[in-house]
C-alpha cells in the first residue's frame, strides 16, 4: 500500500555541487512538487500572514515570491547553492519582504533560537535522505528546525516521502512537535470517474498509534505528496510522539 521512497535517483541531491551545477545549466524557475496555488490552502491555515518565515532549501522557486503577493511580510530563504542565492537575491533585491542567504540547514547556527514563527520545506529533507550519510543530516537539519521554531511555530514538509519514511524522523520525543498529516494529488491528477472516495485532500489523514496511514487508507494518487504539519508544542507531552488526528 506505501510508496517505495527507498529509491532515490542516481543524482546526489545531497550534494551542494550538484545543485550548484544544475542551477548553472537550468536559471529559470522551477517549483517542485507543487505551486503555492496548490499549497496555499494549508499554508493560509497555518502560517499566518504576520510570521516570521524561513524557506529552507528554496532553490529558484517561485513559492515565496507567490507567498509575498499573497500578503506575507518576512521571508528568510535559505539554501545550499551559492548560484541559486545569487541568482535569487538578484532577481528580488527590489521586494524587501524576500532576503536570501547561503546557508546549510545542517548548520544554521546564524539564526538565534527560537527566530521563527514557521519553517516552510518543499524537497529539502528529501534531498539530504538522498545524499551521502542521509541519516545524520536528517536528524541534524531537524534538531537545527527544532531549535529556530518558536514554541507553537510550525515546520511545513511538503514530500513524497510518506509516514513509514517520515516519522520515524519527526516523531522524536525531543522535538515534541504535533503532527498533523494531509496527502496532496500530484498537480493534474484527476480523480477516476466514480470514484467512491469520499476524502477531501484539505482535510488531515487519521494516523495509526506508530504515525502510520491506516490499513485501509488508499492512496488514490500513487505519486501523491504529503504534508506534515509540525506543531512545536510549548509543554512537553511526556513519551507520546506525536496526536493522531480524527
Ligand atoms: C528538491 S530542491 C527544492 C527547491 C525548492 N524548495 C522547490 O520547492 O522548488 C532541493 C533544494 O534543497 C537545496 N539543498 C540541498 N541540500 C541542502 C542543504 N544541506 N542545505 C540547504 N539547502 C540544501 C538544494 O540546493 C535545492 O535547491
Amino acid at each position: 500500500m506505501y510508496k517505495d521512497v527507498s529509491s532515490c535517483s542516481t543524482f546526489n541531491y545531497g550534494d551542494a555541487l550538484y545543485w550548484d551545477a544544475r542551477y548553472v545549466k537550468e536559471a529559470a524557475s522551477f517549483d517542485w512538487y507543487q505551486r503555492y496555488s496548490s499549497l496555499r490552502p494549508f499554508v493560509r491555515r497555518y502560517v499566518p500572514t504576520s510570521s516570521r518565515v524561513l524557506m529552507i532549501g528554496c532553490g529558484n522557486a517561485l513559492m515565496s515570491e507567490d507567498m509575498v503577493k499573497d500578503g506575507y511580510e518576512d521571508i528568510m530563504n535559505i539554501d545550499i547553492s551559492s548560484v541559486a542565492i545569487a541568482m535569487m537575491k538578484k532577481k528580488y533585491e527590489y521586494i524587501p519582504q524576500l532576503k536570501y542567504m547561503q546557508m546549510d540547514v545542517r548548520d544554521m547556527s546564524f539564526f538565534p533560537e527560537e527566530s521563527f514563527d514557521s519553517i516552510i520545506d518543499k524537497g529539502t529533507l528529501d534531498s539530504l535522505m538522498c545524499g551521502n550519510d542521509a541519516q545524520i543530516s536528517a536528524a541534524q537539519m531537524l534538531r537545527e528546525v527544532s531549535r529556530l521554531l518558536k514554541p507553537g511555530g510550525t515546520y511545513m514538509l511538503i514530500t513524497y516521502g510518506d509516514p513509514t519514511a517520515r516519522m520515524v524522523h519527526l516523531s522524536q520525543p525531543v522535538y515534541n512537535w504535533k503532527i498533523v498529516l494531509y496527502v496532496i494529488p500530484r498537480p493534474g491528477f484527476e480523480r477516476r470517474a466514480g470514484s467512491s472516495s469520499a476524502h477531501s485532500f484539505l482535510e488531515p489523514v487519521p494516523v495509526t498509534e506508530k504515525g502510520l496511514l491506516p490499513a485501509d487508507f488508499v492512496l488514490e494518487d500513487p505519486d501523491c505528496h504529503f504534508i506534515y504539519v509540525c506543531t512545536k508544542m510549548v509543554k512537553p507531552q511526556g513519551s507520546i510522539p506525536y496526536q493522531p488526528t480524527n
